[in-house]
C-alpha cells in the first residue's frame, strides 16, 4: 500500500486518497513498474515494482535523491519511454503496451512537456514556440497562432509573443515554455526540475504558475523537483529512493526531511 503524503504532512493510504477525491477514477495508476537499463552485461534497476495513483486535478511533485528514479518515472507517465514490466495507465489508457508510433501520437494529444533548460527554438518568435505542438494537429496557422495567443496570455507573457527567446529571461523563457506545454489543452503536465535553472524569485513564479492551472484549469501537473520550496505549493509528494516509491514511516521521515530543510531549519547531531 502506497501512501501520499500532504503538503502538511498528513499521510492518506491511495485508497482514502480516492474516497476523498469522491470516488473518481485516478488520472494516471502504476501497477509494480520497473524500468532496468542494460549496458552489456550490466543492469541498472532503476525502478523496481512502483505502484501508485494520482488522482486527476492534483499538482504532485516526485522528489528523492539524485538517482533515485525521478526521472525514469516521470518519462514512463508521459509516454517518453517504457517499462521493463508493470502496467502504466493514464487517462485511461494503458501505455505499456503502445509501441513507439502509437505512444508518440498518444503523448501528442494528452501530454505537456516541461523541462529544465526550457527547451526553447531560438530561431522562433514566443509565439511560434508556443504553436509549435499544434503541427501535429489539423489546425491552419491562423488558429495555431489564435491559440498561441490564448496560451500566452495565461502565462502572463501577451505582450512578448513577438520576441525571440535570447530577449526573455529565464524566468519568462519557462513561462513560454509552460504555454507551450498548455496549449495542446493536454490531460497531463510534466516538469522535470521546472525551477532547477531559476533563481528564487523566478522559481516562486514559475511554482505558482503550476499551480494555477491545477486550480484555475483543473491540470493535473506531476513535476519532478529537489526544491524543498515546492512543497508549498503542491497537493502531495512522492518520495523516491533507490528506484523505489517510499511508503508509510520512511515516506513521512523523507517528508520531514525537506519541510525542515524548507523552513530553514537545521537537524542538529549528538556529539560523541
Ligand atoms: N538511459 C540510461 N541508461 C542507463 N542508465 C540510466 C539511464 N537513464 C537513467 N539511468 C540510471 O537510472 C537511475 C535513475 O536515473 P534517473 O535519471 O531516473 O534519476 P533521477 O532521480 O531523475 O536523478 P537526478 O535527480 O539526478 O535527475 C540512475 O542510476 C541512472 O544512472
Ligand atoms: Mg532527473
Amino acid at each position: 500500500m502506497s501512501w501520499l503524503v500532504s503538503p502538511k504532512g498528513k499521510r492518506y493510504t491511495v485508497a482514502q486518497m480516492r474516497w476523498v477525491t469522491n470516488h473518481e477514477e485516478p488520472l494516471v495508476r502504476t501497477v509494480a513498474v520497473s524500468r532496468i537499463y542494460r549496458r552489456g552485461v550490466d543492469e541498472i534497476r532503476a525502478l523496481d515494482r512502483v505502484s501508485l495513483e494520482i488522482p486527476a486535478g492534483h499538482f504532485v511533485a516526485f522528489m528523492g535523491p539524485s538517482g533515485s528514479g525521478k526521472s525514469t518515472l516521470m518519462n514512463l507517465l508521459a509516454g517518453l519511454d517504457r517499462p521493463s514490466s508493470g502496467e502504466v495507465w493514464v487517462a485511461g489508457q494503458r501505455l505499456d503496451i503502445l509501441d513507439e508510433d502509437e505512444l508518440a501520437a498518444w503523448r501528442a494529444r494528452h501530454v505537456g512537456l516541461i523541462f529544465q533548460f526550457f527547451n526553447l527554438i531560438p530561431v522562433l518568435s514566443a509565439r511560434d514556440n508556443v504553436a509549435l505542438p499544434l503541427l501535429l494537429t489539423h489546425l491552419d496557422k491562423r488558429e495555431r497562432s489564435r491559440r498561441a495567443d490564448i496560451a500566452l496570455r495565461i502565462v502572463g507573457l501577451q505582450d512578448r509573443a513577438s520576441h525571440y527567446p535570447r530577449a526573455l529571461s529565464g524566468g519568462e523563457q519557462q513561462r513560454v515554455a509552460i504555454a507551450r506545454a498548455l496549449v495542446t489543452d493536454p490531460d497531463l503536465i510534466v516538469a522535470d526540475e521546472p525551477t532547477g535553472d531559476l533563481d528564487a524569485r523566478n522559481a516562486e513564479t514559475i511554482l505558482s504558475l503550476l499551480r494555477r492551472l491545477r486550480s484555475d484549469f483543473g491540470k493535473t501537473i506531476i513535476m519532478v523537483t529537489h526544491d524543498p520550496r515546492a512543497l508549498r505549493f503542491v497537493d502531495m509528494a512522492f518520495h523516491l529512493d533507490k528506484g523505489t516509491l517510499l511508503e508509510g514511516e520512511e515516506a513521512a521521515r523523507a517528508h520531514e526531511a525537506i519541510v525542515v530543510a524548507a523552513s530553514g531549519g537545521v537537524v542538529g547531531h549528538v556529539l560523541p
